[in-house]
């Protein structure tokens, strides 16, 4: 077995750690004994180099800009499949034959619907709400019902809640949508795609009927496959801690959903569009690109950088290149912000401070473009990742579900706090 010697040369005790090896990227070192020999923690603040559990569902290599998702490249899947059928290969591990696909389509399609008494749940959010913080509470509110369903200890139940969650997403979102422009919700059909259905239900009126377009519905099914699932990145963090104290999936979602919303992850789309409308015109980037630079200024290049992707993300390019398509075809109001968006990255990859970090567009630079010119308001464009990401975070939840011996999560830390002293009553303090 291969080791890693670790020795304390304060006490000259060493043990030997296990190296690990898996299918693809880095070998990891097993130091699950560490404190048991050697009294000691790792220190790892924000998990830069840790890996949190073993997982066979997607692989990212940073360096290389390869995403894979059960093995087969996200370019392949984004090329020749469908939302609904990464969400059986996430799911279930392997691409489903014609009959699997239509027994899942058909299964996905029984949970469309939500229960009505949830309908007046919205009813509760004030009209200038964020659509995100509506997703966080309906979902949270998911386990108020389906009591059918509810013990995790049953793979059954697992299977069955996480079905009903990829399918109620985009009734959820939508209604969201229809709730703060004041339209009525929109019931989901069962006779359109999973696509075509999150469309009408956001853009129908009882006056009416949404027509989609070939290509709004190729374009939206590409960015929810793009956002399916990202290996142990923050909001799956969330999930996959919470599902270890054995917490319902719905609420362990709802965690997830609220993580992705922070601007250094999910929110990130929503907040390149505020971004590149904000600098407005090319002849103002210079001067924004100073501005990110600037340590004293908070301001980022949002849609850039990432923790894994030391080079360009391979999503980001995939968008990119829709973003042409359906910008010559579709909206050319949006041209201007796409035009920035370019400009943008050309500047910011041939200036060395974004060179010398590697930072390079993120899945978050050019999303938000398409989502504008499919007329989707800015607002939702985080809702929609969490359409998309839904599926990675139930697919991530079972496969840890699953393992033999699940044991809740709970970090250590390294205190540096006050050292033991005594209480001082306060007429002496
Ligand atoms: C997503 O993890 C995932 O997989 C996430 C995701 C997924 O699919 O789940 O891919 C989705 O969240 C994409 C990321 C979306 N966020 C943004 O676009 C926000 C802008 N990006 C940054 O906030 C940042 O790049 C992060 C949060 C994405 C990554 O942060 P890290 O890895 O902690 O990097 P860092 O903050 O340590 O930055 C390293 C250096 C720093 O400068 P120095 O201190 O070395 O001088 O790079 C600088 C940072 O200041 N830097 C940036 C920058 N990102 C990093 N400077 C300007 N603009 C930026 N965007």
């Amino acid at each position: 077995m291969n080791t890693v010697t670790i020795t304390d040369n304060r006490t000259g005790k060493s043990m030997e750690c296990p190296i690990k090896q898996g299918v693809h990227g880095p070998d990891v070192i097993d130091c699950q004994a560490l404190y048991k020999e050697l009294g000691m923690f790792t220190f790892d603040p924000a998990f830069m180099t840790t890996a949190s559990c073993s997982s066979k569902i997607t692989f990212i290599d940073g360096d290389k800009g390869i995403l894979l998702y059960r093995g087969y490249p996200i370019e392949q899947l984004a090329e020749n499949s469908s939302y609904l059928e990464v969400c059986y290969l996430l799911l279930y591990g392997e691409l489903p034959t014609q009959t699997e696909m239509e027994v899942f389509t058909t299964d996905i399609g029984q949970h469309t619907m939500l229960n009505e008494g949830l309908l007046r749940f919205y009813n509760g959010f004030r009209h200038n709400s964020h659509p995100m913080s509506m997703l966080v509470g309906v979902v949270g509110a998911l386990s108020s019902y389906y009591y059918d369903a509810m013990d995790i200890t049953n793979p059954e139940h697992r299977n069955r809640s996480s079905l009903r969650l990829i399918a109620k997403m985009p009734t959820i979102a939508a209604n969201s949508h229809n709730y703060l422009v004041g339209r009525p919700y929109v019931y989901p059909r069962n006779d359109i795609g999973y696509v075509e259905n999150f469309l009408q239900m956001m853009f129908s009126t009882p006056n009416r009927p949404y027509e989609t377009t070939k290509i709004a519905v190729k374009a939206l099914e590409i960015m929810l496959i793009l956002h399916a699932d990202h290996e142990q990145n923050a909001s799956t963090s969330t999930v996959r801690l919470a599902g270890s104290s054995q917490a319902h999936p719905f609420s362990c979602v709802a965690g997830g959903i609220a993580t992705l919303w922070g601007p250094a992850h999910g929110g990130a789309n929503e907040a390149v569009i505020r971004m590149l409308q904000e600098i407005g015109d090319i002849n103002n980037i210079p001067k924004y690109i100073e501005r990110f630079k600037d340590k004293n200024d908070p301001t980022r290049l949002m849609g850039f950088g990432h923790r894994v992707y030391k080079n360009y993300d391979p999503r980001a390019k995939i968008i990119r290149n829709i973003c042409h398509e359906l910008l010559n075809e579709l909206d050319t109001a949006n041209q201007p912000l796409f035009k920035i968006a370019m400009e943008l990255e050309r500047i910011a990859l041939e200036d060395d401070y974004f060179i010398k970090r590697k930072l390079y567009p993120n899945v978050d630079f050019y999303s938000g473009i398409i989502l504008s010119a499919l007329n989707i308001p800015l607002n939702m464009f985080t809702v929609l990742f969490a359409v998309g990401r839904s599926v990675g975070w139930v697919a991530q939840w079972m496969e840890m579900m699953n393992e033999e011996n699940l044991r809740i999560g709970r970090p250590r830390q390294l205190y540096v706090g006050a050292s033991k002293r005594d209480y001082i009553p306060v007429n002496k303090r």
